[in-house]
């Protein structure tokens, strides 16, 4: 097994985030208004919401982000919740499989294929990992994965609140750059919760990336969860990034599909990422608690209900499709106004 530390940190991790409050702040949607249509000249129930991402297709635009693998307690946790993905058309992610590029039997934590064949699956490693590994043997793992692209995930908040944290980062832009050329996988550069400036999805964008998660702020804080397990207070850190609906505004004249992950607790916050120019949503921590409280059950009523609320978003903001939605007319006031305007996003 991975050291006995990061054993008992990835157990810690999923314990604390099924158990303790570990979201901070707004993820800016309660800003955004879809304008809404009286006669909108529609049926619910011919509303249209399935979607493509990398060239899938998806029964509605929600990706299942990744959390974990590893240890055993994520072994059932990844099953359900790539079964809850498979029987509902949406896509899932296992979390950093940093433990099994050094110890492949523990493939069987993240392997989810036997449950979920046809899902859209995503791989899982760190920025900072990246460079310490030859993109071929990135490869073989995936390939043991049966994943369809591999996200990277960028968190340098985490890092630098965690006491055996990574705290270099040099190098790693260079590595990204290489790993895109060679992986011959689809790679998604990927925010665990402060958010994707314009500037970092440039960078992205030319290192060769085929889609960005903004991770933004708002929902889970990963530095939060750090200062609370290293028993410090974050003090103003505790509110830094940039809000999920502000990293979306960030990220969309790039020019690639963009994943809107952070804080997305509802249907209509799904629709309104769609709107403001996300491809999809993401979510993570309520699928980790659906999946707590009631397996693969319960993560399917979860996608059911962000269906049925998205469904409800899309009538009454009159659009028939997931293409008219990101059309549709809204509106954005206050802090994400002021954040928008004063970066020239809108
Ligand atoms: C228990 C847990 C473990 C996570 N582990 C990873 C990980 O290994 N790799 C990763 O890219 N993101 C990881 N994340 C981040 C999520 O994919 C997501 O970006 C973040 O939680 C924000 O979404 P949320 O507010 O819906 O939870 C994890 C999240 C949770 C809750």
């Amino acid at each position: 097994m991975p050291g006995e530390k990061t054993v008992k940190r990835k157990a810690e991790h999923l314990d604390m985030c099924v158990r303790e409050d570990v979201e901070t702040g707004s993820n800016g949607f309660s800003d955004v208004t879809l304008v809404h249509r009286s006669l909108p000249e529609l049926e619910l129930k011919k509303i249209d919401t399935s979607t493509s991402l990398l060239g899938k297709k998806l029964s509605l635009p929600l990706v299942i982000s990744g959390m974990t693998g590893g240890v055993e307690q994520a072994r059932k946790v990844n099953r359900d919740l790539a079964a809850a993905a498979q029987e509902r058309g949406i896509a899932f992610g296992v979390g950093s499989q940093r433990a099994m590029i050094e110890r492949p039997e523990l493939k069987e934590t993240y392997y989810v294929r036997d449950v979920a064949p046809d899902i859209l699956l995503f791989g899982n490693m760190g920025i900072t990992q990246i460079a310490k590994y030859e993109p071929a043997r990135v490869r073989k793992m995936l390939e043991d994965t049966g994943a369809n692209a591999l996200c990277v995930h960028l968190n340098p908040a985490q890092e630098v609140f965690q006491t055996e944290g990574d705290w270099d980062f040099t190098g790693t832009l260079p590595a990204l750059r290489k790993l895109c050329r060679e992986l011959r996988y689809p790679v998604i550069g990927k925010e665990v919760g402060h958010g994707i400036s314009r500037e970092t999805a440039k960078q992205l964008k030319q290192a060769g990336v085929a889609a960005i998660d903004v991770g933004g702020s708002g929902g889970t804080n990963w530095a939060y969860i750090e200062a609370k397990r290293a028993g410090t207070d974050l003090g103003e850190f505790k509110h830094h990034g940039i809000p999920t609906a502000a990293a979306v505004l960030e990220c969309r004249k790039v020019g690639l599909p963009i994943i809107a992950t952070g804080g997305i607790r509802s249907g209509l916050e799904i629709a309104k990422a769609i709107a403001l120019g996300a491809t999809c949503a993401g979510m993570a921590l309520p699928f980790l608690r659906a999946q707590a409280s009631g397996g693969k059950q319960m993560a399917i009523r979860l996608v059911d209900r962000m269906q049925e609320e998205l469904g409800r978003a899309m009538f009454l903001a009159g659009c028939r499709n997931i293409r008219e939605l990101s059309k549709a007319d809204h509106v954005i006031k206050g802090d994400l106004y002021a954040w928008a305007s004063q970066r020239k996003l809108v």
